[in-house]
C-alpha cells in the first residue's frame, strides 16, 4: 500500500520551513529531494570505503570498485538494458546528450544529412544536435507539436526521408508534462533508417522505462531527478553502436594501451567513462534506485496523477488561469500562467508563503515561442507531495492574483 506519510517521513528536508511556513516542495521536476538513505550512503562511502575505482589492488579501491559496478548492474535492470555495458555512468543528462551528439555525430553525420528534433525539447536534446550540425552541414528538421502539448508525430511521414540519420524527442515534455508516442515515433525513424534518442529526465521518473522493448537506440537521464545525488547521470546506448563510437572524453580508464604510436581504448562502458568517475555519487545513485525498487512505483504513478488532475481541477477555477500541456497521460506537470500577472511575481509571492514552484523558461524556449510568452509557472508533483500541497499551492496563487492585478 502506498502511504504518502510514511514516504515522507524518508525525506527530512520536508520537514523545515522556508519563510516560516512549512516547505511545500513542487519543484521536482527540477531535481528531487533526496531520501535518508541516499544522504547517509554518500556519507558512509566517505567515512568507511573511499578509494578511487577500477585502480588499485589495495582492498578499499576493489571495495568501491565493486561498489560501483553493482550500480551499474541496478540501473542496467532498473532502465531494462539488455547489456550492462550498455550502461555509462555521466555527470547527468547534459553529459550524455553532448557525448552522443558528439561521438555518434562525428562519425556518422555527414553534410547533407538531417535531424529532427521535437519542438518541446529541453535545451540539452538541442543544443548539443546544432552545434554538431553546424560543425557538419547538417539539416535541423522541427517536428512540431499543437497548442494542447501534443507532438504532431504525423508530421514525420514528411519530416523523414533518406538522409534522416537521428530523431531527438523527449520521454516526457519537462514544459508540458507530454508523454509522445514513442514507440511510433521510433517504429518510423527505424523504418527511415534513423536512429532514435530519448531524453528521459522526467519520463525515467515518472512511469520509467524498459530501453530494450522500446527500441530507443540512445537514452539519456539525470540521477538527481531520480531522487539520488546531482553530478550523476546514465547514458543507454545500444551496443552495436557505442561500439562504433569513437570516444567523447579522453584520459585515464578509457584507455587500453596508450604509446605515442598508438591508443587503443577500454573496451565498453569504460570507454565513454574517462577519469575518477564521480564514484561516490554513482553508487549513490543506486542507493537511490535500490529505494524505488523497493516502493510500489505504479502506486507511486498513481498517487501522483491523482495529484496532477487535483492540481489542473482546482487551478482552473482561478479566473484568467492558462495551463500549457493538456495532453491525456500527462506526467505531474502542470505549467502555467495568469492573465495579467508575471510569472516571476507569482513565484515569489509563493516563496513568501513557503510554496517553492519553477518559473521562467524551464531550459525550453521554443515551448515559450510557440506560445509567444516569456515563461510559465511550473508545479512539479513527486511521489512525497500530498493534496494539502496542492491546496496550498492553489490558494497562493489566488493570493498573488489578488495582490497583482
Ligand atoms: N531540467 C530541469 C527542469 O526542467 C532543470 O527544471
Amino acid at each position: 500500500m502506498f502511504d504518502v506519510d510514511t514516504i515522507r517521513r524518508d525525506f527530512p528536508i520536508l520537514g523545515r520551513e522556508v519563510n516560516g511556513k512549512p516547505l511545500v516542495y513542487l519543484d521536482s521536476g527540477a531535481t528531487a529531494q533526496k531520501p535518508e538513505c541516499v544522504i547517509q550512503c554518500v556519507e558512509r562511502i566517505y567515512r568507511e570505503c573511499n578509494a578511487n575505482i577500477h585502480r588499485g589492488v589495495h582492498h578499499l579501491s576493489d571495495e568501491a570498485t565493486r561498489m560501483y559496478e553493482a550500480a551499474r548492474d541496478m540501473v542496467c535492470e532498473f532502465i531494462g538494458a539488455a547489456h550492462r555495458e550498455e550502461v555509462i555512468f555521466t555527470a547527468g543528462a547534459t553529459a550524455s546528450l553532448n557525448t552522443v551528439a558528439y561521438a555518434w555525430g562525428e562519425k556518422f553525420l555527414s553534410k547533407g544529412d538531417n535531424i529532427i528534433i521535437s519542438e518541446m525539447e529541453h535545451h540539452s536534446n538541442i543544443v548539443p544536435w546544432q552545434l554538431i550540425a553546424e560543425r557538419k552541414g547538417v539539416e535541423i528538421r522541427v517536428l512540431e507539436f499543437d497548442d494542447e502539448g501534443a507532438l504532431k508525430t504525423d508530421m514525420l511521414d514528411h519530416l523523414l526521408d533518406d538522409r534522416t540519420r537521428m530523431v531527438a524527442v523527449t520521454q516526457a515534455s519537462n514544459t508540458l508534462g507530454t508523454r509522445p508516442d514513442l514507440r511510433c515515433i521510433i517504429q518510423k525513424a527505424h523504418a527511415a533508417g534513423a536512429l532514435v534518442t530519448v531524453d528521459g529526465c522526467q519520463g525515467v521518473v515518472h512511469g520509467g522505462v524498459n530501453v530494450a522493448e522500446l527500441d530507443c537506440d540512445f537514452y539519456a537521464f539525470s540521477g538527481h531527478k531520480l531522487y539520488g545525488p546531482t553530478g550523476t547521470g546514465v547514458l543507454y546506448g545500444k551496443r552495436e553502436i557505442l561500439e562504433q563510437m569513437p570516444p567523447f572524453l579522453c584520459g585515464g580508464d578509457m584507455v587500453d594501451r596508450v604509446s605515442f604510436a598508438k591508443t587503443t581504448y577500454a573496451p565498453l562502458p569504460l570507454k565513454f567513462e574517462a577519469g575518477t568517475a564521480n564514484y561516490v555519487d554513482t553508487i549513490t545513485l543506486g542507493e537511490a534506485v535500490r529505494y524505488l525498487n523497493n516502493l510500489d512505483l505504479a502506486a507511486v504513478e498513481q498517487h501522483e496523477a491523482e495529484l496532477t488532475r487535483y492540481a489542473e481541477e482546482l487551478l482552473s477555477e482561478v479566473e484568467g488561469l492558462r495551463i500549457y500541456g493538456t495532453t491525456p497521460e500527462k506526467c505531474s506537470i502542470v505549467s502555467f500562467n495568469v492573465e495579467g500577472v508575471h510569472h516571476y511575481d507569482v513565484g515569489m509571492i509563493l516563496d513568501k508563503l513557503g510554496v517553492a514552484i519553477r518559473t521562467g523558461q524551464h531550459c525550453a524556449e521554443p515551448v515559450m515561442t510557440h506560445y509567444g510568452i516569456t515563461g510559465m509557472c511550473r508545479a512539479s508533483f513527486a511521489m512525497y507531495n500530498t493534496r494539502t500541497d496542492v491546496e496550498a499551492l492553489v490558494a497562493g496563487v489566488q493570493r498573488a492574483v489578488r495582490m497583482l492585478r
